[in-house]
């Protein structure tokens, strides 16, 4: 057996570590549960379906952000950081919520949107209103126009979503939206951004939430200074070396440890994760105990399913587990990525990675190449097997739990995402995997509400609705519940042991109490090792694993 250890955490303090081993399930408030019937998800819908969470059997919800909005972006466009879309439900419904889900035994991360605000929020009608100069604008990234006028933008720089990063304000100055035009970004320089963040963190402490998933964290400190670079030296580069002008400086660290100072004012300290896209060599400082505490680990999301790219993605997370000291966390996809039962369906291309394929795929509605989605949706399972198996956090995205696909083809006006307007035709965006749940066979939403859905669900959406799969002990949802229940009573520890094995599809490693898993990617069953079957992805051949599936066997010392 060859054998290599993660990073085992010595102790496990009651309470203040569950994060490290937590199953987190992401709640995407606007197509969960419609309470109301507007077509839209709520925090009352939640509320009502956190029975589905608790039977599910995670540890925690990180919801994305219920604030007030425009929706620009899904809501990343924050008018208010203290408050919940009227849409939503109110901050009595936000504590109805929490009581529900402290009650059944699950902890609430909220989503925090601290790189930008809306241009809704009070503080950019502030700075527009003021003018050239004023220091109302100091709180955002105001710049004057080149040429005469100022009707030129300050540079080149291209948003993330297509398109220029300046927008012009009539004035001869122009602001930085490293989003859409809608996002604003916050000049993080300003004490007083600094003190009203402070101030959010504890508003929603004090309310009982046990944690924050902090979006783009690694770019609240920017260097604006001239000469600006060209973009096409800037775009898309993460760096080791902490150089880049807009991602991972130095500084964001800074901000960091002040909030560790406010997560420590609670008992238990407040959890973070920060969703931070840097040089996989700087992931460690943000899930620093001195910092956030956990840094998101996308690479499972642009891996394949082959065995060298799982083993790959596996051995650098717990690389990160012994750098850092904290867990790392394991996930298939979320809001932004391509539902991962349909990424699993598409061919190969041994150019992109397998999200890179199916951006391409979705730009043809989904009908180039022919997708397999019953293979998709197994060896979906298997992995989500494997990544429950590992030790560390694994954060499972609303629907994956049902094998749900990805809608390609949805109607183009009904598209909400900023990336397919601002684009151009060169991405799709992200509303195909933001499609409302089916939580009945039938009816019209599918049980998500008693009004519609938006965007609009397809007809072949009942077939993974959770009562459906509920009643269907083979189905997604079943292995799920049966995973996550044997994950709890398993193990806290964190140890971890590649076993070899001489067939190199199929990937074998060992946790504390003889918890083994074996995923076999491809080519014919094979022999599984002597003990107790307690879960697997799809029924055993002759007592074998057959491809594209997992099993976890315990075996006795
Ligand atoms: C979120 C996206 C959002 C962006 C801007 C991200 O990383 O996950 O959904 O569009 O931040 O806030």
């Amino acid at each position: 057996m060859a054998v290599m250890r993660a990073g085992g955490f010595p102790f496990l303090r009651e309470g203040v570590d569950w994060w490290r081993s937590a199953v987190v399930y992401q709640i995407y408030p606007r197509s969960f549960a419609d309470s109301d019937g507007d077509g839209i998800g709520d925090l009352p819908g939640i509320t009502s379906r956190v029975w589905h969470l608790a039977a599910l059997g995670v540890d925690a919800v990180w919801l994305s952000p219920f604030y007030p909005s425009a929706l620009a972006d899904g809501g990343y466009d924050v008018d208010d950081h203290r408050d919940v879309d009227p849409r939503l439900g109110t901050l009595a419904d936000f504590d109805d919520m929490v009581a529900a889900l402290h009650g059944a035994g699950l902890r609430i991360i909220a989503d925090i949107v601290p790189n930008h605000t809306s241009d809704r929020h009070p503080w950019f009608r502030e700075a527009l209103a003021s003018g050239r100069g004023a220091p109302e604008r100091e709180r955002y990234i105001f710049r004057d126009g080149r040429g005469p006028g100022g009707a030129e933008p300050p540079n080149d720089w291209q948003s993330g979503f297509g398109g220029p990063a300046w927008e012009p304000v009539g004035d001869g100055q122009w602001y930085f939206h490293y989003f859409a035009k809608e996002q604003p970004d916050l000049n993080w320089d300003d004490p007083g951004v600094r003190e009203d963040f402070r101030t959010t963190l504890r508003f929603w402490s004090d309310r009982g939430v046990d944690g924050f998933r902090i979006d783009v964290a690694h770019g609240l400190v920017k260097d604006l200074s001239e000469p600006f670079a060209p973009w096409s030296e800037v775009a898309e580069v993460t760096r080791a070396d902490g150089t880049h002008p807009l991602w991972d400086r130095e500084g964001v660290h800074e901000i960091y440890a002040d909030w560790r100072r406010v997560f420590d004012e609670y008992d238990p300290p407040r959890f973070a994760v920060a969703e931070a896209a840097v040089h996989p060599t700087r992931r460690a400082r943000y899930a620093s105990p001195e910092g956030l505490g956990q840094a998101f680990n996308f690479q499972m999301q642009e891996a394949g399913f082959q065995p060298d790219e799982f083993r790959a993605v596996i051995d650098a997370g717990l690389a990160d587990m012994r750098v850092s000291g904290s867990t790392t966390t394991w996930l298939l996809g979320c809001h932004d990525t391509l539902r991962v039962a349909t990424r699993y369906g598409l061919p190969r291309d041994p150019d992109l990675n397998s999200h890179q394929v199916g951006q391409r795929w979705l730009l043809t509605n989904g009908a180039e190449p022919v997708a397999d989605l019953a293979l998709g949706e197994r060896r979906a399972r298997a992995a989500a097997l494997v990544l429950l198996a590992l030790p560390g956090a694994t954060y499972v995205y609303q629907g994956d739990e049902l094998g749900l696909h990805e809608v390609p083809d949805l109607p183009p006006e009904s598209l909400q995402d900023p990336i397919a307007t601002r684009s151009r035709g060169t991405a799709k965006g992200r509303d195909g995997c933001r499609v409302p749940l089916p939580w009945t066979p039938d009816g019209p939403s599918f049980g998500f509400g008693p009004g519609g859905a938006q965007p609009p669900q397809p007809a072949w959406f009942g077939r993974y609705a959770v009562s459906v799969e509920a009643d269907d002990p083979d189905s997604t949802l079943s292995m799920y519940r049966r995973a996550l229940s044997l994950r709890r009573s398993l193990t806290s520890e964190e140890e971890f042991a590649w076993v070899s094995d001489p067939d190199e599809s199929v990937l074998h490693f060992v946790r504390p109490g003889g918890w083994h898993c074996v995923s076999n990617f491809g080519g014919a069953p094979v022999e599984l090792p002597h003990g107790t079957v307690a879960v697997s992805s799809v029924r055993l051949e002759d007592g074998r694993l057959p491809r594209d599936a997992t099993a976890w066997v315990l075996v006795e010392d």
